[in-house]
């Protein structure tokens, strides 16, 4: 694939393309606040934003992207802000899905996305269909998506899976694995995260890949995401790479 960054991974001197950037893609409202702009107006630049970062991402040769798109709790936010962020959300897909299949980009899904507004779920599925045999970048965008929901629901599924099979309660608990675990996640196949970028200046994670982040390296920046870009994105990668990661060994 083409490789058309600094960030060079066939180098061994050359910094590492993490495998899986995960983003919180944090300050659209301020953003667009500071311009006297509408909250949904920052989305909209935060979308664009989101754009190039998974043109660039692809072209370093990124494997995993994954997104904070709208968490489990960004419904509490009022009706006309959710209603335009799906808006966008399905402009934007419609948009770029040529460009994105053209890349071989598989788009996925995280997240109990079967609550969304109709026309941004069609349009999902859609997306998903056409981008499925795709073996390039995969795209996670999180939908919904709430990391204690996602063990939660794992959970379920085993529990399920395990009376159905008439497990006693000792070959149940025998059977609970880290693996098993993993393998009933939304993420399911995939590496965890190498690194988790939050935007914005805050300094949390917000109910994202709780279960996935065991040993990801947290990058912060003050940047609100519709200004972050290809410098901003490498300045993080720089910052990874200069960290020494330990696995809890020395
Ligand atoms: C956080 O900024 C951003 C969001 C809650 C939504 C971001 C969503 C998009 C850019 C659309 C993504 C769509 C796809 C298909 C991936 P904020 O509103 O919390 O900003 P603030 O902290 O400054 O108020």
């Amino acid at each position: 694939m083409a490789n058309n960054t600094d960030v060079n991974i066939n180098d061994e001197n050359a910094p590492q393309v993490p495998k899986h950037i995960a983003i919180i893609m944090d300050g659209n409202g301020r953003w667009a606040r500071r311009r006297g702009m509408p909250r949904v107006a920052g989305h909209n630049a935060g979308m664009k934003a989101l754009k190039e970062i998974v043109r660039i991402c692809s072209d370093m040769g990124v494997k995993y992207l994954t997104v904070y798109a709208f968490s489990t709790e960004n419904w509490k936010r009022p009706q006309d802000e959710v209603t335009g962020i799906f808006k966008i959300m399905v402009y934007y897909i419609q948009k770029e899905l040529r460009e994105l299949a053209e890349k071989n980009v598989r788009i996925r899904v995280l997240g109990n996305w079967d609550a969304i507004p109709e026309e941004a779920e069609k349009s999902m599925e859609h997306a998903l269909a056409e981008t499925e045999k795709n073996d390039g970048m995969v795209f996670n965008i999180a939908l919904n998506y709430g990391g204690r929901t996602e063990i939660t629901d794992a959970f379920r599924k085993i529990a399920a899976e395990a009376a159905a099979e008439g497990k006693s309660p000792e070959e149940f608990a025998d059977s609970i694995t880290e693996e098993l675990i993993g393998s009933a996640m939304t993420t399911a196949g995939m590496p965890d995260p190498d690194m988790i970028i939050r935007t914005g200046g805050e300094m949390r994670l917000s109910n994202f890949l709780l279960w996935q982040c065991a040993y990801s390296e947290f990058i912060y920046t003050d940047v609100f995401w519709p200004d972050f870009d290809e410098k901003e994105l490498k300045r993080c990668i720089e910052e990874f790479n200069s960290r020494h990661r330990r696995y809890g060994g020395l």
